[in-house]
């Protein structure tokens, strides 16, 4: 009886649910403003009656979402409240990844997801590599340009955004009472037919360029009534970005 007794006990840690946690296979890069999913998973699911699963900052240690069984997460940091969310449904799956809602540029970094089950406990690290924003360059806040001639308005994308995922870029022309069109580039083609009559023929975008993401304008033979504000307009799935120039023609 008495060794029987002994086997019974014995045998007992052994009966774990040994685990091992998984993660994403590469760092992860998103967009500023998009959600991202940090993904967080194990092979079988594990009984919830006893299960927690922690994401946290590698770096502060700050609580970015907890799961208790039957708790509310209250816990999360003022940073992450209402950013940050369980699949609920998938929890009972073993699926434990996190959404990220609106990101941040500082969200970039390391997050580490620790999943605790009776005895055992398994961790895997997301790294956040980069938050995408779109930066772009352009000209020299007013530049002049003889009558008669050729000048180049410069917009160039100068972020890591690879050009392709640029979708649209519109280069207007406005002023106290007039918004019109001077050239238009969507999902990667040239509108010449839609600028405005008084730009059609005169503008192009250097063909050999896009693929570099330069955008840059080239009006051809300025005109006096050319003067004015010109705004290059670039967009990217959710993210968006303008600069500016001052035309001044000069006799
Ligand atoms: C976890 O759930 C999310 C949301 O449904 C899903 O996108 C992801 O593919 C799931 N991961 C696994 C490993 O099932
Ligand atoms: C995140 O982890 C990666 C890979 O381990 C490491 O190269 C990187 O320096 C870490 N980043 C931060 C901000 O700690
Ligand atoms: C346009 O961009 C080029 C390359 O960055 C620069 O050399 C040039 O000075 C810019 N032109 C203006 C008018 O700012
Ligand atoms: C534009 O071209 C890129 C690269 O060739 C491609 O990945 C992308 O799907 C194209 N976009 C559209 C809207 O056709
Ligand atoms: C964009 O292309 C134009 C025309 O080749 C050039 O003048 C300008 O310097 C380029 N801008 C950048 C930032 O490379
Ligand atoms: C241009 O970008 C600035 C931020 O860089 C933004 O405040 C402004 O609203 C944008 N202009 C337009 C017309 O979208």
């Amino acid at each position: 009886m008495d060794l029987l007794m002994f086997a019974f006990v014995a045998v007992i840690p052994v009966i774990s649910y040994g685990f091992t946690v998984h993660g994403p296979s590469g760092p992860l890069v998103a967009p500023l403003g998009s959600s991202v999913v940090l993904p967080c998973y194990v092979d079988e699911p594990l009984p919830l009656d006893d299960l927690e699963v922690q994401w946290r900052r590698t770096d502060s240690e700050t609580l970015v979402h907890l799961y208790q069984y039957g708790e509310r997460p209250e816990v999360q940091q003022q940073d992450y409240h209402d950013r940050a969310h369980f699949f609920t449904d998938q929890i009972q799956h073993g699926n434990f990844s996190l959404r990220l809602d609106n990101l941040r540029a500082e969200d970039g970094g390391n997050y580490t997801c620790k999943v605790y089950s009776q005895q055992d406990s398994g961790e895997t690290v997301v790294q956040i590599k980069d938050v995408d924003r779109l930066l772009v360059s352009g000209s020299s806040h007013s530049i002049s340009a003889p009558v008669g001639e050729d000048v180049t308005l410069n917009c160039s994308v100068d972020s890591h955004i690879k050009p392709e995922h640029i979708e649209e870029v519109s280069w207007r022309k406005t002023d106290e009472d007039e918004d019109i069109l001077v050239l238009l580039y969507l999902n990667n083609e040239t509108f010449p037919d839609s600028s405005d009559e008084r730009f059609r023929d005169r503008v192009e975008f250097f063909t050999d360029e896009i693929p570099k993401g330069n955008f840059s304008l080239r009006l051809k033979s300025v005109r006096t009534e050319d003067k004015g504000v010109y705004i290059c307009h670039l967009f990217a799935g959710v993210l968006s970005a303008n600069t500016t120039v001052i035309l001044r023609p000069s006799e």
